[in-house]
């Protein structure tokens, strides 16, 4: 943590409550499958798992890819999203499927046969579901509303990953600021501010846009609305930069993790 936005008392508290107590154990079985799969976890509800999950998705479906889309979340948005899309003219894009159980890593591999990626939407508390996640996915993206106490709240999720990653030590992780506000310095600050983790952020921040929030209820994505928007692009430098991470990029492009 830096100094503006320093305290990291947070994560030794949580790190201890995580260790203890039979629902708070990894389960034994984890996931590797052929399509690459993909978490948005963080418990805070808001940051952006929704938005940048069904967005992500859409974009690989755009490269011709065969995307899944978990909804991992009891509360069902990317579900509520997908069936606004399907009372809409829009096109099908990729399939949506509910699975809020402990037992998502299980069930990925099987899922993960049939496609190019799947992404998992995760669910807003760290909990045994968020735990399953973690030992299904290959890539764990941490969205961050770039304020001091949305960086703060991270060290709980670090801590869980930082526990998967002794059941499954090629786990990667990576932040990704959302919301940035534009012509502020708070994304940059944030930034400054998650550097102290030991993940990288992704140089591909998404900013807060009116686009996006407009997408839900109409059961779009942003370059449906407006294709070559700041939006759209922003979403697709991070696919690009999620793509690049995973070493699964279409084309060779620059490095944008540190
Ligand atoms: N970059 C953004 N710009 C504008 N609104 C956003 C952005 N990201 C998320 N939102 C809005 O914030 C709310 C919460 O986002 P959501 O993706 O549902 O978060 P989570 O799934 O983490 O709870 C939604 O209303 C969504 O439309
Ligand atoms: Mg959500």
């Amino acid at each position: 943590m830096n100094k503006r936005w320093g305290a990291d008392c947070a994560a030794q508290e949580t790190g201890s409550r995580l260790s203890t107590g039979a629902e708070n154990r990894f389960p034994e079985t984890q996931a590797s499958g052929v399509g690459k799969v993909i978490a948005l976890l963080n418990q805070k509800g808001g940051a952006g798992k929704t938005t940048l999950s069904t967005h992500l998705a859409g974009e690989f479906a755009r490269q011709g890819r065969r995307v899944t889309l978990i909804d991992a979340d009891p509360q069902g948005s990317a579900l509520d999203w997908a069936q606004r899309r399907l009372q809409s003219t829009q096109g099908r894009l990729y399939g949506v499927i509910g699975l809020a159980r402990d037992t998502l890593h299980r069930e990925v591999p099987q899922i993960a046969l049939q496609a190019d990626y799947v992404v998992i939407d995760g669910p807003p508390r760290v909990a045994a579901l968020a735990r399953s996640a973690l030992l299904a996915a290959d890539l764990v993206l941490i969205p961050v509303q770039p304020s001091a106490y949305d960086v703060w709240a991270t060290q709980e999720m670090v801590s869980l990953i930082n526990e998967a990653r002794v059941f499954r030590p090629a786990l990667r992780a990576a932040f990704v600021i959302n919301r940035r506000v534009v012509g502020t310095v708070i994304g940059r600050e944030a930034r400054a501010a998650l550097a102290d983790q030991p993940f990288s952020t992704l140089h591909a921040d998404v900013a807060q846009r009116i686009a996006f929030a407009d997408c839900v209820a109409a059961g779009k994505l942003v370059w449906e609305v407006s294709p070559k928007g700041a939006a759209a692009r922003e979403i697709a430098v991070l696919a690009q930069a999620v793509q690049n991470v995973l070493g699964d990029a279409l084309e060779e492009s620059r490095e944008v993790t540190r």
